[in-house]
């Protein structure tokens, strides 16, 4: 899996494995943005508190986004407010705005050096066609008390025929934020923070209980699945979220345009910002986005991204690559609040490509409900509604043939070999004495044997050859090479088979795929190995 750029010399504090049992008023699962701030806010409140990250702080998507902090949302206003009303609209643009002030009083209060600017963001049009659009959405920020201004172009790209311009947004280094987070928690004395501490099964209850890939348990009042897209099988939710892969280079330019964020107004969008106020030389591009797992080709994918680049920039070098995961939810809002069903699980998920934004609110969100205080986002955000929009049963019904294919799809033939002829670093599927398996030869040329199905509902994974990852095409899993969970719902890794293991016993059970399950709100109450 290739790092993003926001790994690069960043010292981590190296925060500890979980080696006993413990009990804590509110345990966190998940080490990003979410549950970061979440466990800040709560030890603040006097709450005692234990994140629980199962890899290092910041590996999952917060440490892969291009760190964006806007108002300026992937789903027009004028979409928001047919779905939620007017008001539900600009109360989800003012909770984005309350978060960047968040962020900036949190690095200022803290004494975080994580770059933290306020500069403008522009949203820019190609087509005269989109102009119309443009002019709406500058009506209704305005009238959501957001600073915007309409401009003709933009001043480094002559293909730009109008542009959004949205004062007082901000830029800064995701981790960086979150080493000061982590270590604020940690100094409340009210706060623990573990790394490399898988959550393998969680409980609801009174109390919660968790079960850890170190052999620890921890018993929680309430439980924070903050995972970016929840662990566990949650039907209810996994049926209404839409993975993406969203791809983003590194290019170091002759021509950088001022600081600020950029966005298009392209389907799919692509996105520039510059790496740090230090460097407006070394642009991050992003966007080219696709379904997760679903693209047979993601070389292609950065490819376009490095055409886009060089159109509009005049580009001295493509410097890094990486790609990262983003959950649309299905109505354009994001789930904050109690899971469906459970009584003391709470989740924040579906940020579309607005993440560190998102994640800062569902925090403020989590941090309030938890403590039993009113907040008027809370209905806004409910996991709980369900909007009955046209386009949500259409949704939820693709999601559920999509994973069915997916999961079908393990009986269809594959390449009949050992991995012969498959060269270090590359994998693949293939069938090998009848039983289809996930391939993948380390760099020594050793060849590693998994088995293909996902251990989040069963889905058949799909090798990324330019991540280097097993992608799950149904419901956002991502694993590394050798199968060990990066990402997502699932929360064990690739069973690993050894290459003369027996064939499967006839009428081996076949799971059924979440997605193709029922889908209104149910009883979920606990998450497991799936
Ligand atoms: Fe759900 Fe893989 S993430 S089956």
């Amino acid at each position: 899996m290739q790092e993003s750029v926001w790994r690069d010399g960043v010292a981590s504090a190296g925060h500890p494995r979980l080696e006993r049992d413990l009990d804590v008023d509110v345990a966190i699962v998940g080490g990003g943005i979410t549950g970061l701030t979440t466990a800040l806010l709560l030890a603040r409140a006097g709450k005692t508190v234990a994140v629980l990250e199962a890899r290092r702080i910041g590996d999952g998507t917060t440490g892969g986004t291009s760190a964006h902090l806007t108002v300026a949302l992937d789903q027009p206003l004028a979409t928001l407010a047919s779905r939620f009303g007017e008001e539900g609209a600009r109360r989800a643009v003012e909770s984005c705005r309350g978060a960047i002030d968040t962020i900036g009083g949190l690095c200022a209060g803290l004494g975080v050096d994580a770059e933290f600017q306020r500069v403008p963001a522009f949203r820019w049009a190609e087509t005269p066609a989109h102009v119309p659009h443009l002019d709406d959405e500058a009506r209704r920020y305005g009238e959501a008390g957001v600073l915007v201004h309409r401009q003709d172009g933009l001043p480094f790209s002559s293909l730009a025929v109008a542009a959004l311009r949205f004062e007082e947004q901000a830029v800064f280094h995701p981790l960086r934020y979150l080493e000061g987070l982590a270590a604020a928690v940690v100094s409340s004395g009210a706060g623990h923070v573990f790394e490399r501490t898988r959550v393998t099964r969680w409980d609801d209850g009174r109390p919660c209980r968790l079960r850890t890939s170190t052999g620890a348990t921890v018993t929680a009042q309430e439980v924070v699945l903050a995972t970016h897209s929840p662990i566990g099988l949650l039907v209810s939710l996994h049926t209404r979220l839409e993975p993406l892969t969203s791809y983003i280079i590194v290019a170091r330019v002759d021509d950088p345009p001022p600081l600020g964020l950029y966005f298009d107004t392209a389907e799919p969008y692509h996105y520039v910002r510059a790496v740090s106020p230090a460097r407006p030389d070394l642009l991050v591009i992003g966007g080219a986005d696709t379904k997760h797992g679903h693209e047979p080709d993601t070389a292609a994918c950065y490819t376009r991204l490095a055409e886009f680049a060089r159109t509009r920039f005049s580009v001295r070098a493509i410097e890094r690559r990486w790609s990262a995961i983003l959950f649309e939810s299905v109505d354009g809002l994001p789930f904050i609040g109690r899971l469906p069903g459970a009584q003391h699980v709470w989740v924040s998920t579906g940020y579309s490509g607005t993440g560190l934004t998102y994640g800062t609110v569902g925090a403020q969100l989590l941090s309030d409900l938890i403590q039993g205080h009113d907040n008027g986002w809370a209905e806004l955000y409910s996991p709980s509604r369900v909007k009955p929009i046209a386009s949500a049963r259409r949704f939820v019904a693709e999601n559920a043939s999509n994973a069915y294919r997916w999961v079908a799809d393990r009986l269809a033939p594959a390449p009949s070999d050992r991995g012969a002829g498959l060269p270090p670093g590359d994998g693949k599927l293939a069938r090998v004495g009848g039983k289809k398996l996930a391939l993948y030869r380390d760099p020594t040329g050793k060849l590693h044997a998994m088995s293909p199905k996902c251990t989040h509902s069963g889905c058949i994974v799909q090798w990324n050859q330019d991540d280097r990852t097993w992608d799950c095409p149904c419901h956002g899993g991502r694993f590394d090479a050798e199968g060990k969970v990066i990402s997502g719902p699932p929360m064990a890794d690739l069973r690993r088979v050894a290459l003369d293991e027996e064939e499967p016993a006839p009428g081996e059970r076949e799971e059924r795929p979440a997605a193709a399950q029922p889908v209104q709100p149910e009883p979920e109450r606990r998450g497991e190995v799936g």
